[in-house]
């Protein structure tokens, strides 16, 4: 039996899939490698990979099955959080692993794929179902999908299924967004669609549904009454690594905002759904998108920043700027940074802005969310050192802050007496961590979101309706970010939080970034 509630506690389900094969289209490619391989080996270790489950990886370059299984091994080894190979899950494991090799564009490629698999339903039971995860580049989603459909591959008859995970990007903006949604409906049904966004598998983004829905305490509190405001930061310490070329056509905006940042905030801000399930969530979080006031014309300018890391020193090492990476053109345009000031209008959180920020080259690796409460309404008590060090200062207001990566956690930050004779007051914080309340760390984003795939659970995966809605809000402002001229794009130092433009974004309404 399947539990409806999809933000049941880590791994455990009641229920292990039903038996398919998951075909990996880009299995000599990173993601791969990196994410995908070292995920369902752990979810092997786990022991929740239906018995008969084969993984297929289908790609251009030409390799032997056995070298295949050796370099996903290499994989295992480098990127698995178990370490080191448990070789009796690892004997098992590897009895899955299959390779094709093909070419997207070749119909010919899908006739042997088919063969390879529907010999593994022969042998492994595993009765025609199938999961076809599009770990590939965008420009070539359509091509693998009309491919797949025209093979006969994705109908769902006789009670088999067939689902086809996408990876980000989903669109470049909202036309082409919605023309990649059209084609695909064209092909397959909407419940057949699972468009990742690793961020939903991460244990503390679910943990913000936890806290909001399962506790008594924060909701009465979560609104314009009591919120002050909201920031969200993703930020990374790390340049573009070596994928300039990926990083050239994405930016910042395309990288991380439109998707993973947006998520969060849909997550933090969206109501109560109905139930656990797929629709129900999915519609509340689409509502807090559509209330977000659109940003257009004059506005970009006032509501946005973005800008792009010049050299800089990270941790006392001299760093390259963004246009002298590898593949990047050294009149690059794009934005490695973004800031913007967003506001909902809808009755919960009307007048209470939402500032977020992404780049890379920060000054540190953090993401989080942190709702600012609103301050006392009479200040009654002053803060600061006790005796004639008391600064005399309003009491700072009270913060929650998750922290999505690293060190996951939720800290509440609050007033206290200081130790003494007088009533002075300081802040001070509350702190859980994830990795002393529950020992360890948990299973990776993948490993969740392959595991709702294989279950067929779409609630941690965006729908149609939700992509589309993210892009509307981003679309005009790349526009204009277009139609700006290359001296407005301020160039941060490398291991800065960002052009000073942001702070004042944040500054002119009264308030700080906070310092993380
Ligand atoms: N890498 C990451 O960390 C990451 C993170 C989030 C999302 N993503 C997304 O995941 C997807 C894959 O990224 P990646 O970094 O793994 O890309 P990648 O390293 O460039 O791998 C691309 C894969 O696609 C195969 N391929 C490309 N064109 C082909 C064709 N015409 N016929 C057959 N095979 C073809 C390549 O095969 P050959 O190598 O054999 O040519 C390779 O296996 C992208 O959509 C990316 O945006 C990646």
């Amino acid at each position: 039996m399947t539990t409806d509630n999809p933000f049941r506690v880590g791994l455990e389900t009641e229920r292990i899939p039903d038996a398919c094969v998951f075909v990996i289209f880009g299995a000599s490619g990173d993601l791969t490698r990196r994410k995908l391989v070292p995920a369902l080996y752990n979810l092997a270790a786990s022991r929740l990979l239906p018995p008969g489950m084969s993984i297929v990886g289908f790609a251009l370059t030409e390799t032997t099955e056995e070298q295949f299984r050796q370099s996903m091994r290499d994989a295992v080894g480098q990127f698995s959080r178990r370490k080191p190979i448990d070789e009796a899950v690892w004997g098992d494991f590897v009895s899955r692993l299959h390779y094709v090799s093909g070419r997207f564009e070749e119909p010919a490629s899908y006739t042997r794929l088919r063969e390879k698999l529907e010999f593994l339903d022969k042998t492994n039971g595993t009765r025609g179902n199938r999961i076809y995860y599009l770990a590939i580049p965008p420009s070539v989603f359509r091509t693998v999908n009309d491919n797949l459909a025209a093979a006969g591959m994705v109908a769902e008859e006789g009670g088999r299924y067939a689902r086809v995970v996408i990876e980000k990007p989903f669109g470049r903006d909202l036309a082409s967004a919605e023309a990649l949604n059209t084609d695909l409906h064209k092909v397959l049904q909407e419940k057949q669609i699972f468009r990742i966004d690793h961020y939903l598998g991460k244990e503390t983004v679910q943990n913000i549904v936890a806290l909001r829905f399962g506790n008594a305490i924060f909701e009465p509190l979560w609104n314009r009454n009591h919120i002050d405001h909201v920031q969200i930061t993703a930020a990374e310490d790390i340049g573009v690594e070596g994928r300039g070329k990926f990083y050239e056509e994405a930016g910042a905006s395309r990288d991380i905002v439109q998707n993973h940042l947006l998520q969060l905030l849909m997550v933090t801000a969206m109501e109560p759904p109905v139930a656990f399930t797929a629709d129900e969530v999915r519609d509340e979080k689409v509502k807090v998108l559509r209330a977000l006031k659109p940003i257009r014309g004059d506005d970009v300018k006032r509501l946005t920043v973005r800008g792009q890391y010049g050299p800089g020193n990270f941790a006392g090492q001299p760093v390259p700027g963004y246009r002298q990476e590898p593949n990047v053109s050294e009149r690059s345009t794009v934005e490695t940074f973004v800031a913007m000031r967003l506001e909902m209008d809808n009755w919960r959180f009307a007048g209470v802005p939402i500032y977020v920020r992404a780049g890379k080259r920060l000054a540190k690796r953090c993401t989080e969310i942190s709702v600012h409460f609103k301050n006392v309404p009479h200040a009654l008590l002053t803060q600061g050192a006790p005796g004639p060090g008391a600064d005399g200062s309003r009491i700072e207001p009270d913060v929650l802050a998750i922290r999505i990566q690293p060190d996951e956690g939720i800290t509440l930050r609050f007033a206290a007496k200081v130790p003494g004779p007088s009533m002075v007051l300081r802040p001070v914080t509350m702190d859980f961590r994830y990795g002393s309340a529950f020992g360890g760390s948990g299973p990776e984003a993948y490993e969740r979101l392959i595991l709702d795939a294989l279950l067929g659970d779409p609630t941690l995966f965006a729908r149609a309706d939700e992509v589309t809605a993210a892009w509307r809000l981003m679309t005009p402002i790349l526009q204009e970010w277009e139609r700006e001229h290359l001296a407005d794009l301020p160039i941060y130092p490398a291991g800065t939080w960002g052009p000073p433009a942001a702070f004042e974004l944040i500054e002119r309404d009264g308030r700080a970034w906070r310092r993380l």
